[in-house]
């Protein structure tokens, strides 16, 4: 064979091999809560590139936004996607474990909760998960929780009464807002805006970094610092997805997840920084000094129930974390 037909022989060859990683291309679905651009969005996006460059390409990640919480992981536990990043308000209706990380004035601040959901306390609730259908990867976060409403400033615990306050719908925080004497109204995400303008709700509590990557400003007017408890998210997948992957791909898949943590955790530090300024320039009532012992000691009926039904001895554990 001459130089110049073995030449296109070999570049016919080489053709098809030059194609095939496109072919052998496995694609992942994860959807997330918010804007690409918002601290949940970095999280999914970074796992996704992340994930796709320690691959080579071998795996594509596909990010979808989906404001209804719960819908995401229904979606994970029957397999029609295969990882959400959600905050954990309506985890405990899957895993019911998680409901202790939900408890009003648990953390201290982003280190205490950091610490310790990525102690062998997180590692412990998120073994969990498979008895439920459900693989939970890594935590990461939304920050602390924060209430806005269209009524009134909020300085103490007695403001609250009789407000309509949509929460997630999540157990813990709904008994959080029925002891302060609030009228709490759980809705997915998605069903919030139209809620809030049409008055159907009077506020909401989200953290800053909720707020400003959807413009929650614009349809309410007070911000009250409450910081009132501290809003973990995590990564699940489905069990059959995790399962596929190879012992090599699984540790990359782990080691995507932890880059996605690190970009997520360090969003939120970053929005919660700029965020109150950005409240205050878009016209809310900011009140950021708030006598958080009053709403605790408010609360004490329901953190004597939690006593009795979460885990007292991991809430004494998380307590006392150092
Ligand atoms: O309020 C919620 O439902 C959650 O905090 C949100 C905004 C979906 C982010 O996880």
């Amino acid at each position: 064979m001459s130089l110049t037909r073995r030449l296109a022989f070999a570049v016919a060859l080489a053709a098809p091999l030059a194609a095939a990683p496109a072919f052998a291309q496995t694609q992942l679905t994860v959807q997330h809560a918010l804007p690409a651009n918002s601290h949940t969005g970095v999280g999914a996006t970074t796992f996704g590139s992340a994930f796709e460059r320690l691959t080579n390409g071998r795996y594509k990640v596909v990010a979808q936004r989906n404001d209804n919480e719960r819908e995401m992981v229904e979606s994970v536990q029957i397999g029609t996607i295969d990882c959400t990043f959600t905050s954990t308000g309506p985890v405990g209706n899957f895993v019911p474990e998680v409901r202790i990380f939900d408890v009003p004035f648990l953390f201290r601040d982003a280190t205490h909760a950091r610490g310790v959901l990525d102690s062998e306390i997180g590692q412990q609730v998120l073994a969990r998960f498979p008895a439920r259908g459900l693989v939970g990867v890594v935590w990461l976060e939304n920050g602390f929780r924060n209430m806005t409403n269209s009524r009134r400033e909020i300085n103490t615990p007695a403001d609250l009464r009789g407000l309509k306050i949509r929460t997630m719908e999540n157990q813990v925080h709904m008994r959080a807002f029925t002891t302060l004497g609030a009228l709490p109204t759980p809705m997915a995400f998605s069903e919030l805006i139209p809620a809030l303008q049409q008055g159907t709700v009077d506020g909401q509590e989200n953290p800053i970094s909720v707020i400003v990557a959807n413009n929650i400003f614009q349809v309410q007017r007070y911000f009250t610092m409450t910081r009132h408890v501290y809003s973990p998210q995590v990564m699940i997948c489905n069990p059959q997805t995790v399962a596929r992957l190879s012992a090599a791909d699984r540790t990359l898949f782990y080691q995507a997840a932890r880059e996605a943590q690190a970009a997520n955790r360090a969003r939120v530090t970053a929005d919660d920084e700029a965020g109150v300024a950005t409240l205050r320039q878009n016209g809310m009532t900011v009140v950021t000094e708030v006598d958080t012992a009053a709403f605790q000691a408010a609360l004490a009926p329901a953190f004597a129930e939690w006593e009795r039904t979460l885990d007292a001895g991991t809430l004494r554990r998380i307590r006392d974390w150092q």
